[in-house]
């Protein structure tokens, strides 16, 4: 197989040919999950127009698992940050107003995310029983529930040359709350390692804005009009979620996250 043209957390992308690529995930990488993602994905084509990458098909090569997706020739707004960092503060109300595009859909066949998330925050040890009751009643209220990306960041945007915009990598979409869908994105900005492929520099540039800059309430900004209550709400949610299902090194930054919202009062 050629080079990959891109990498993914738990995947690397190659060219198939001019309009089609192979997103071919690691060896061990849990099949369930890239079933998921291929189903999510069809159902976004079906039901929205969103411009997303078309899912072709999802093939077993050998002992890994992958999904042909048309080709977007264009570029990460990831890949454009590191070009130049200073992007990364003037593609922001484009990024938001993406994510309100998303939130205008209702896609009926997603998982909500009372299925989504009540199993995980129940399961995992890294939250205590009376946490775990306070972010269940949240993620359980009645809401208008939306299409939600679940994702939501600038590694998974792409703008090809005539400007036009595209949201890839739906594995994580959800029918819910979109504050909880916000409130993921800014706690994602907040608490988040930079992925490992990309030069040491970045990395700890990356970090170092991460510290000094309130990077989940300028998003929250960005995004607009929510009410403050409701802020707070999902943003321990979000917090809790990505704490209960962290994988990385630095957990104990996001247990100090946690508290800190939950120590909050708006
Ligand atoms: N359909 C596509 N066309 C072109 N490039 C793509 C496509 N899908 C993914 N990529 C590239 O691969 C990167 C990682 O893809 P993504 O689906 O976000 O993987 P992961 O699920 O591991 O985050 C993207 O940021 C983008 O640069
Ligand atoms: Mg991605």
């Amino acid at each position: 197989m050629n080079r990959p043209i891109a990498f993914g957390r738990c995947s690397k992308i190659f060219e198939v040919d001019k309009s089609s690529i192979l997103k071919l995930y690691d060896k061990g990488f849990a099949d369930e999950k890239i079933q998921q993602e291929y189903d999510n994905i069809k159902l976004i084509a079906t039901h929205t127009d969103l411009n997303i990458p078309k899912p072709l098909k999802m093939v077993k090569l050998n002992d890994q698992t992958g999904i042909y997706y048309q080709k977007i020739s264009g570029t990460s707004l990831m890949d454009l940050f590191l070009i130049n960092p200073l992007r990364y503060f003037t593609y922001g109300k484009i990024i938001a107003k993406l994510h309100r595009q998303v939130h205008q859909y209702q896609v009926n066949g997603l998982k909500t995310q009372i299925e989504v998330f009540s199993k995980l925050l129940k399961n995992t040890n890294r939250l205590n029983s009376n946490e775990k009751e306070l972010l269940l009643n949240t993620l359980r209220l009645k809401k208008r529930f939306v299409l939600c990306h679940g994702d939501f960041h600038h590694g998974n945007i792409m703008v090809d040359s005539l400007g036009k915009y595209y949201i890839l990598d739906w594995m994580d979409a959800f029918s819910g709350d979109y504050v909880l869908d916000v409130a993921l994105t800014a706690v994602n900005a907040s608490v988040s390692d930079a992925p490992k492929h990309i030069p040491h520099i970045y990395y700890y540039a990356y970090e170092f804005i991460k510290r000094v800059l309130k990077l989940d309430r300028r998003y929250l900004n960005l995004y607009g009009s929510i009410e403050p209550r409701a802020i707070r709400d999902n943003l321990l949610l979000a917090s809790g979620i990505h704490l209960a299902r962290f994988s990385g090194s630095n957990l104990a930054s996001h247990r100090h996250y946690f508290e800190a919202i939950l120590s909050s009062k708006t």
